[in-house]
């Protein structure tokens, strides 16, 4: 099974790709983390991407397509993926379709997760990440100030600072939303109300793909 996972920051896309994950028993390849991996590595790609995330800009298309195409060609992909953060531009929608053709894996699906920017701006504002295992939690479910599964210290996100998260936003609105569109006119999309409690969107979404091939 082939997904992609598109909507707006916070609107929940790595809690619900962690879940769908295990669920199909395929990777879960989210560009945003694989880009601060490479930016805590400090590697080329790296040194090139961390100021525009550090802005809440996107990082050129041109090595988000080369990364992308060099990860979808590792042999975990065999079986499917579950796309997290790309495409985010029309030209990337485009390099994904003819990348897809080159390598000869079709899209199953899009899914769209819709929520206001009100909530998104809730939501990062209280997002924060185990500085040791890279898990997600909100400080509205926080039992302590640590990281429930390891118990490490927990951060906010350096692009989670409130200013950075009003620029996503924008960015979104004038350079991501337009692939949307995209994904309508060219694949099945599957649209979820993501505003709704986190097993509530995994559910629905579990429904949503039923129909697809998990074999
Ligand atoms: P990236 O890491 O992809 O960030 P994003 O798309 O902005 O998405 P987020 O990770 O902020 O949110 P999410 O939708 O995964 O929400 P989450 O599940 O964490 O990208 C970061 C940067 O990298 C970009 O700004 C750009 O610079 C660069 N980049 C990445 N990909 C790129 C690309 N393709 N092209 C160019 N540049 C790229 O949830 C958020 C919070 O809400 C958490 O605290 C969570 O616990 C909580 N939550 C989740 N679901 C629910 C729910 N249903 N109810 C209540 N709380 C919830």
């Amino acid at each position: 099974m082939r997904i992609v996972l598109l909507g707006a920051p916070g609107s929940g896309k790595g809690t619900q790709a962690a879940l769908l994950k295990e669920m199909y028993g395929i990777p879960h390849i989210a560009t945003g983390d694989i880009l601060r991996t490479d930016v805590a590595e400090g590697t080329d790609l790296g040194k090139k991407a961390e100021s525009f995330m550090n802005d809440g800009q996107l990082v050129p298309d041109d090595l988000i397509l080369e990364m992308v195409e060099a990860r979808l060609g590792r042999p975990d992909t065999r079986r499917g993926w579950l796309l997290d953060g790309f495409p985010r531009t029309l030209p990337q929608a485009e390099g994904l379709r003819d990348m897809t053709e080159r390598i000869d894996q079709k899209v199953d699906a899009g899914v769209i997760l819709n929520v206001d920017a009100e909530v998104v701006v809730r939501r990062l504002s209280g997002r924060r990440v185990c500085e040791s295992c890279q898990s997600v939690t909100n400080v509205s479910e926080m039992q302590a100030g640590a990281c429930p599964l390891c118990g490490e210290k927990l951060v906010l996100r350096p692009d989670d600072e409130p200013q950075v998260v009003r620029k996503r936003i924008e960015v979104f609105e004038a350079q991501t939303r337009p692939v949307f569109a995209f994904f309508n006119e060219h694949y099945d999309v599957i649209e979820i109300d993501a505003s709704k409690p986190v097993d509530q969107v995994t559910e629905a979404l579990r429904v949503g793909l039923d129909r697809y091939d998990h074999s």
